[in-house]
């Protein structure tokens, strides 16, 4: 039988506040997420080109939010990428979060790649999708990064969760550690395309977004679904909240300060079957 669907809280205002003010203390299991990243992207209402101190000084309060109201053995998902004029971004806020500010450990790095060449038939075949840049000295990134932060560094995983089956299925019977199942760890390079859209506006309406995919997959790769309680601080149009309700979670927190962005992750969630609830922060 189909577990229940989750109870869905969206704000819409500042997370900091709404952390404060409607989440308790150490009550998310995981915290699957992504930023702005101050590179001058256009949102609909955050200005992304803010002073680098003042941005980095804000990272701090949002993730000093997010340590206080996480468990012990909680999991954050912390997606961020580089970029031609910023490519030691990733490294810097995680160096911050990390060792200056002691907030969180460092316990996986995962590469989420969007596009790859694979070999095929004595030739190379691309597959994916990437913004293409237009260039003599920079090749294309077709990757960003998910830093798997955790509050003492030994939250435990489901690696089968999100596991691949052997091409050997002789290693099912060799090795003890398989417990004769046909999966295993797929490590920490996760191929994860965006889908194909037509019309960006009506199928994708925001510049910055991840797959519902990659966040379900961080979802059930920290396990114990049913029990979880999982927040996303920076919405968006939603892509965690549909791999919340796809992963069967307890409950899922929201926070998106642009109202039209936020409209439309309910409404989206609405299409898969959740009556999410409202409110400003
Ligand atoms: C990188 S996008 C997240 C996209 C999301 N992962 C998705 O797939 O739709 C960052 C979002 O943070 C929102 N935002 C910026 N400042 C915020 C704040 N103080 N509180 C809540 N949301 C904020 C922006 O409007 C933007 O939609």
């Amino acid at each position: 039988m189909k577990k229940r669907m989750p109870e869905f809280r969206l704000f819409w205002g500042d997370c900091v506040t709404g952390l404060q003010r409607h989440v308790g203390p150490a009550s998310i299991n995981i915290c699957v997420t992504s930023p702005p990243y101050n590179l001058g992207v256009r949102y609909r209402s955050y200005a992304d080109a803010r002073d680098w101190d003042e941005y980095l000084n804000w990272t701090d309060s949002w993730t000093s939010q997010i340590r206080h109201v996480m468990k012990e053995d909680g999991s954050l998902f912390l997606n961020v990428s580089g970029s031609l004029r910023s490519p030691l971004l990733p490294h810097l806020l995680v160096d911050r979060i990390v060792n200056r500010r002691k907030l969180f450990r460092l316990q996986n790095t995962i590469h989420w790649i969007k596009s790859i060449a694979v070999p095929e038939k004595g030739s190379e075949r691309q597959i994916g999708h990437y913004k293409p840049i237009k260039s003599d000295r920079f090749v294309n990134d077709c990757h960003e990064y998910v830093f798997h932060l955790t509050p003492n560094g030994n939250t435990r995983l489901d690696r089968k969760a999100v596991g691949v089956p052997y091409s050997d299925k002789s290693n099912i019977t060799r090795w003890s550690h398989t417990n004769g199942d046909d999966l295993k760890c797929k490590g920490n390079t996760w191929f994860i395309p965006y889908k194909t859209i037509m019309n960006r506006a009506k199928d994708r309406p925001h510049p910055a977004t991840f797959p519902t995919e990659l966040a379900a997959q961080c979802i059930r790769l920290h396990g114990k679904n049913g029990k979880s309680s999982v927040l996303d601080p920076f919405l968006g149009i939603g892509h965690a909240a549909l791999a919340a309700a796809e992963s069967r979670v307890a409950k899922f927190v929201g926070f998106e300060i642009d109202g039209e962005y936020l409209r439309v992750a309910g409404e989206e969630l609405k299409t898969v079957g959740a009556t999410p609830q409202i409110r400003k922060v």
